[in-house]
């Protein structure tokens, strides 16, 4: 493929862009009283409205037309097919296998994967059933009250956000703690709070050598053996990990073992072993229908034309605003508490994925890729950094989440609140308030003309501001999954179309590459090797503190 700037259909959409810059949603609503129904679909029980974007139908057929002429059907059937696409890391990346319903054969390295998923699903079922049924017993013969997962990054904040999102559904009253990053403090918290004797631990590492996870595992590991003795790790610690001898090392037993594969990236497992605690929480019945949700998800990616299908729609417009309209954040706004998470969940997702500089040949590229993703559970985020979206010069479009039905019926009332609440945001975005709009306003309400002059252009809102709506019939597993999928390959379709590697994260093995070193110096270690002034003069500072 040509250098994608020099594609004559980006060409084109450069000159596009500049001729509708200037023109208002506002008018193309006004014009045009089919643009909702022009510009939405729905899928299952998820209805996708993008009828406020910048866009025309002439902007929708070159975007199309980009996504044609990147070969973006090709990608997607490859992706599903297990070919490499993780190129620098020679990796296929199999998520789609994991939630496959029909068990497709698909040989890596000479084995078909879809019999490692199902003994891995049918062991994790299996711990699952004991734990729900109380046949799985402590160190000292009493059975699991509490659950402790330890991890971070994709091993903590997919089985977090879940586990949060779909309480409603839980069918057990197991406790569950996730432990992540480094914090003394918070691990002392969590440690008042369980039985030692009773709790569960789970290692959620995929290396098994992740600093923070393994720290917190070994002082688990230490404080625990010290109360109990040495055969608390293999009676109470389960280890999700690819890297089965480290775990193995840990003292963790084989049939304590949940297995990952390479072929499997850190923020694409939910699907995986990875979501043990949300099948713990939600039981194996309502573990499957999360994962069929996913499935449907993939059956639409795969098979709906690009014109109506929603993770190429949203890869397209999101494409639209990075590389045409010089955006740089993109906005995820929930309107339910349950999704309070999903934000940070979708910032791994997509800022890992897509935060990249070179194509999938090592060549620097000489445009924008991914978006700073950002968001806050919707009535709070009103409160915090909405004035931004609605007034400053930035274009930030917004993707808002919004759900029709509580799973709890008694709480469908605030449902009513928090819907009005996004619809007004997203209505306010797009049609803004004009200056005579508002100056009439001031006039009505008895504000002198001298008064009414100064204030006017403060309280000008000027509309324009993208955004889509994503409403769910429900929260339920089923959509959550098709939720998360929908997303995955909204990234996928990005990274393929600006032709990176969306599944490496290099970028975060150096700061992982230096901690060790700058670890030592803090506590005094001396290193031969120099680093920049600034880290010396903070180590210096850091060590100046503790000495007092
Ligand atoms: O932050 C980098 C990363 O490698 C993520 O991609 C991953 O989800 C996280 O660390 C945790 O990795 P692991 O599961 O190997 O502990």
């Amino acid at each position: 493929m040509r250098e994608l700037i020099e594609l004559p259909v980006w060409k084109t959409l450069v000159t596009h862009q500049q001729e509708i810059a200037d023109q208002h949603m506002r008018d193309w609503f006004a014009e045009d009283p089919q643009r909702f129904s022009r510009y939405s679909l729905q899928v299952d029980e998820i209805l996708f409205d993008y009828s406020r974007n910048r866009i025309t139908d002439k902007t929708m057929t070159l975007l199309h037309e980009l996504a044609l002429t990147a070969e973006l059907r090709k990608k997607i059937t490859a992706l599903f097919a297990g070919e490499p696409v993780n190129k620098t890391e020679k990796r296929a990346a199999l998520h789609t296998a994991l939630r496959d319903k029909r068990q497709t054969r698909i040989d890596v390295n000479g084995t078909n994967i879809a019999t490692l998923i199902a003994a891995a699903r049918e062991k994790m079922q299996r711990m699952v059933g004991a734990v729900h049924s109380y046949q799985w017993r402590g160190v000292t013969g009493k059975p699991i009250t509490h659950l402790v997962s330890m991890g971070v990054g994709g091993s903590y904040l997919g089985p977090m956000m879940c586990t949060h999102a779909l309480k409603a559904f839980a069918v057990s009253t197991l406790p569950c703690y996730f432990i992540s990053g480094i914090d003394d403090g918070y691990m002392m918290e969590v440690l008042a709070k369980i039985n030692p004797e009773t709790t569960l631990f789970i290692i959620a590492s995929k290396s098994f050598t992740t600093l923070e996870t393994m720290a917190n595992a070994r002082t688990m590991g230490t404080w625990l053996t010290d109360k109990l003795g040495a055969d608390v790790l293999a009676k109470q610690f389960i280890a999700v990990t690819a890297a089965l001898d480290r775990a193995r090392e840990f003292g963790i037993p084989d049939e304590h073992i949940l297995p990952l594969w390479d072929w499997v990236g850190g923020r694409y497992s939910i699907w995986s072993s990875m979501g043990l605690p949300l099948a713990l929480c939600i039981g194996n019945q309502r573990f499957t229908e999360f994962l069929d949700g996913a499935y449907a998800m993939d059956q639409h990616f795969l098979q709906a034309p690009f014109t109506a299908n929603i993770p190429v729609l949203l890869a397209l417009l999101s494409i639209w605003y990075v590389n045409f309209f010089d955006s740089h954040a993109q906005a995820i706004v929930p309107y339910t508490k349950q999704l309070r998470y999903l934000t940070p969940y979708l910032q791994q997702t997509e800022m890992e994925s897509n935060g990249k500089s070179v194509d999938l040949n090592g060549d620097s590229i000489n445009y924008l890729t991914g978006s700073v993703v950002f968001g806050e559970e919707g009535t709070n985020g009103q409160h915090a950094y909405h004035q931004l979206l609605h007034q400053s010069q930035r274009l930030i479009p917004v993707d808002f989440i919004l759900v029709g039905k509580h799973a709890q019926p008694s709480l469908d009332a605030s449902q009513d609140i928090l819907v009005a609440s996004g619809l007004s945001q997203a209505a306010a975005l797009m049609c803004g308030k004009t200056y005579t709009a508002v100056q009439a306003e001031l006039l009505a309400a008895h504000f002198s003309l001298s008064e009414a002059n100064y204030l006017a252009p403060h309280k000008v809102i000027p509309g324009n501001k993208p955004s889509n709506i994503l409403f769910l019939d429900q929260l339920t597993p089923k959509n959550l999954g098709a939720l998360l999928a929908l997303y995955e390959h909204k990234v996928f379709a990005q990274g393929a179309i600006w032709n990176i590697n969306s599944f490496d994260q290099w970028g975060v093995e150096l700061g992982k590459q230096l901690l060790p070193d700058i670890l030592a110096l803090l506590q005094g270690v001396p290193f031969s090797q120099s680093l920049d002034a600034a880290t010396m003069g903070l180590i210096a500072h850091f060590k100046k503190i503790k000495a007092r």
